[in-house]
């Protein structure tokens, strides 16, 4: 007897020890036992506490007059499956005649109270299902990816969703995207998990990082191009339009389309050329945006104009010869001059993340949902690296990446760098690497004095 009380306190001390530190293995252990048992056992009391019951019908209640028998009960949504997943449950229910999605949807929050969850959403799947996505603990408090993901090319699992599913960054589905944040809230963490998760992958990466390069040069040696400051940034980006172009005649030279040529092989975007053909898509990072359009001269303001022109061409026409744009800034409005909005509305892909007040929140979501706004300006300042992501739909989710430090980072970089495509047109942006000094070695202390 001893022994089993010994034991048992040994479980629950060790159950809530893991709770505590290490939420994720609580729910695989205990947590998801518990909670499936939970809400079967409740199930009925909530759903008609939470009003998501419907009374009883006529022929029913005829039925129960007729034999003699008390009048039957309200009934809930029948469950059609659950589901434990690893960060929580999923519940699929047929609703009842007379019940929509959105009853279920206006009860998420109650329903996350009465089955003691940390967080539940709802989806229809289809006309009467309703999916009840539940999540057992605060997945994005420590962000742990799952160990496989549907990775595709040009498709990147680059953070994890409020509810524990994967959040990708998919350049094909959305070329362009555009990424807000005040400064220390996780920008250039996201932009690097990017980089990681492209490094395996067939594509050119090019950066633009004004912040003299410290947070993209590291990475040099997966990337084909790199600029750190305004001037090599407009060089590049006229290298790049020029790029485009030929990919443009490229495509045109494929096409000849003749009467008997099938559909399905007249090419209107890389994507539709032979695999000896293609050209490789590439990405454009670029980081503090809002470096390359402040001028303080003349001069400068000619630069800036080259700069935000050449933006604006590579963000129209840049789908289809597989150049995407991966823009980060603090802020990204009309006070940065002509040429921005323009610019903005077609960078489709939209993150923010904590911002300081609501007109950057603005910059991101105003044109695209107010909910969303909301939330990124709800982000607390000690959560960093959460953030809000939309798309042009009005969708938008709570994510958050996972923290990949710089080293972690040089290290993917360095161990794909053989995947470092050349590109003529980008060849005299190439980084140079560590060993091949392109510029003499500057003289610092420690530098041998030369005579
Ligand atoms: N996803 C994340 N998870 C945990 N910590 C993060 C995350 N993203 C950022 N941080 C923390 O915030 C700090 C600032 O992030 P950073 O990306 O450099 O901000 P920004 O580029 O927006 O100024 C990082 O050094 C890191 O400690
Ligand atoms: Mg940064």
């Amino acid at each position: 007897m001893t022994g089993f009380t010994v034991a048992l306190v040994l479980v629950v001390a060790a159950a809530g020890l893991l709770r505590w530190r290490r939420p994720a293995w609580y729910w695989l252990t205990f947590g998801v036992t518990l909670a499936s048992i939970r809400v079967l056992v409740r199930y009925a009391t909530v759903m008609d506490a939470c009003g998501l019951t419907v009374p009883p019908s006529r022929w029913r209640l005829a039925l129960a007059r007729a034999t003699n028998r008390p009048a039957p009960e309200s009934r809930p949504p029948r469950i059609l499956l659950l589901r434990p997943t690893r960060t929580g449950l999923v519940l699929r229910l047929k609703l009842r005649p007379g019940q929509d999605a959105f009853d279920v949807a206006a009860a998420s929050d109650r329903l996350r109270h009465s089955f003691s969850m940390y967080g539940v959403t709802s989806r229809e799947l289809r006309s009467g299902v309703v999916e009840v996505g539940m999540t057992g603990y605060d997945v994005l408090k420590r962000v742990q990816m799952p160990a496989t993901t549907e990775t595709r090319p040009m498709r990147v699992a680059v953070a994890l969703r409020e509810d524990g599913s994967v959040h990708y960054r998919d350049y094909r589905a959305i070329p362009h995207a555009l990424t807000l944040g005040a400064t220390e809230s996780g920008k250039s963490v996201y932009q690097r998990n990017l980089v990681a998760g492209l490094a395996a992958q067939d594509v050119a990466l090019v950066g633009i990082d004004c912040k003299q390069g410290v947070e993209l040069f590291p990475l040099a040696r997966r990337f084909s191009a790199l600029a750190d400051n305004p001037d090599t940034a407009a060089d590049l980006l006229d290298a790049l339009v020029a790029r485009m172009g030929e990919v443009y005649q490229l495509i045109r030279a494929e096409q000849r389309i003749t009467a008997d040529t099938p559909d399905a092989e007249i090419a209107a975007d890389i994507w539709d050329l032979p695999d000896h053909l293609r050209p490789t898509p590439i990405v454009v990072l670029v980081d503090e945006v809002a470096e390359l359009a402040l001028f303080a001269s003349k001069e400068e303001e000619k630069r800036r104009d080259r700069i935000i022109t050449a933006l604006v061409r590579l963000a129209q026409l840049g789908r289809a010869a597989g150049i995407y744009l991966e823009i980060c800034g603090q802020r990204f409005g009309s006070e940065l001059g002509k040429g921005i909005t323009m610019l903005r509305a077609q960078l489709t892909g939209r993150t923010a993340h904590r911002v300081n007040d609501e007109t950057s929140a603005n910059m991101a979501f105003g044109d695209i949902s107010p909910d969303a706004v909301l939330a990124a300006i709800q982000i607390p300042a000690e959560m960093r690296g959460v953030a809000v992501a939309g798309n042009s739909t009005g969708g938008w989710h709570r994510i958050r990446a996972p923290h990949t430090t710089l080293r972690q980072a040089v290290n993917v970089c360095n161990r794909h760098a053989d995947r470092t495509p050349y590109l003529p047109e980008l060849a005299p942006f190439r980084p140079a690497l560590p060993g091949t000094p392109a510029a003499p070695v500057p003289l610092s202390k420690a530098a041998p004095a030369t005579a």
